[in-house]
């Protein structure tokens, strides 16, 4: 049996937390027995916002790259990829856009959110963004893409789009499904979402002293003034965290009681889950110091998995280009027959 395909991915924002590891990382791994998997390396998309910050990329690369193969993602089963050395995703962006109206665009929650934000007039790159993703999903024919629920409205546009190519032109893309990830989300130490850029995450590269500290900063009930106050779990980062990582689920029964009851102190808490979090870590960030420390190595796993996604891409543009008169097709060998004259023949 034909394996579905995956295709997933990040923008490289630097080092993953433990949020994207629960989060995203573990369904990844999972999924590499069953499925044929490519994840993406989003260099272009992270351009839309960063552009004038290019000395940041390629390290935040390596740093991504070093903690997805120490989370588990195993080069040879699947393919990583870097989007910017695969031309076909910008080829194909491209030829979608023809089929995307502007106000569709503008109508996607995350755009509005971002232009929000970001207080400029929004560039052309970033309410194409979407498209690029679609791009990045159709190019491959991916039948199921794995991500978080801020994700949604992309993979949404997708759908819509090769609907809409499959309408014009005859059956050639699958529409793609998304696969919601089923973890709790994980707070950051401040309680807000854990972001990369708030500073609020617990990171594989940060040392097991650095990791302690922030969970001794961490937030917990704001209500509790004293350890013989009655306190909350629900929604308290420190019980989320326990219920997540602590290995002893009796354990965190006998916490939860003691503090509600104010018979524990928020450090004794604190203190152990510092511990939990370092032991579950420390395998993780064995791995990933041996990775960061080959950054040839790094290159090259990322060099063989786009090369082998070039090949599949290849051939979906020059589909697409006979499907939109781009291309004649020549022979019924198929797709990615040698192209004598690019633009000419298939
Ligand atoms: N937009 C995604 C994010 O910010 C990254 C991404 C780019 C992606 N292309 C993709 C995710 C294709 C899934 C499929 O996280």
């Amino acid at each position: 049996m034909l394996k579905k395909r995956i295709l997933t991915g990040h923008r490289p924002t630097g080092p993953r937390h433990i949020g994207h590891l629960v989060g995203t990382l573990e369904t990844w791994v999972n999924l590499q027995d069953s499925h044929e998997c490519f994840f993406l390396v989003a260099d272009l998309h992270i351009l839309t916002t960063d552009y004038a910050h290019p000395e940041r990329i390629q390290d935040n690369i390596h740093n991504m790259l070093a903690d997805w193969l120490a989370a588990g993602i195993d080069p040879q089963r699947a393919s990583i990829i870097l989007q910017s050395a695969i031309p076909e995703h910008s080829q194909l962006s491209l030829l979608l856009s023809m089929l995307v109206t502007v106000a569709r665009l503008e109508r996607v929650p995350t755009y509005k959110e971002q232009v929000k934000e970001l207080n400029l007039q929004p560039s052309l790159g970033l309410l194409t963004y979407p498209i690029l993703q679609a791009a990045d999903i159709l190019v491959y024919k991916a039948n199921t893409v794995p991500v978080g629920e801020d994700q949604l409205p992309h993979i949404e546009l997708a759908r819509e789009t090769a609907r809409r190519f499959n309408q014009t032109y005859g059956q050639v893309f699958p529409e793609p499904e998304a696969l919601l990830s089923q973890a709790a989300r994980l707070p950051g130490m401040d309680n807000r979402t854990m972001h990369t850029s708030y500073g609020n995450g617990i990171y594989l590269r940060d040392t097991p002293e650095e990791t302690t500290r922030k969970v001794m900063s961490m937030y917990t009930d704001p209500t509790r003034i004293h350890p013989s106050d009655l306190g909350h779990i629900e929604g308290n980062p420190v019980f989320i965290y326990h219920d997540a990582f602590n290995p002893n689920p009796e354990e965190v029964e006998e916490f939860k009681l003691r503090y509600r009851t104010g018979k524990i102190g928020d450090v004794e808490i604190k203190k152990r889950l510092a511990e939990v979090l370092n032991t579950y870590l420390a395998p993780l960030r064995e791995r990933r110091a041996k990775f960061i420390a080959q950054p040839k190595m790094l290159m090259e796993i990322l060099h063989t998995g786009t090369e082998r996604a070039r090949f599949i891409a290849r051939q979906t543009i020059e589909e697409v280009q006979v499907c939109m008169g781009l291309l004649q097709r020549r022979s019924s060998a198929g797709y990615g027959t040698v192209v004598p004259y690019p633009g000419v023949f298939c």
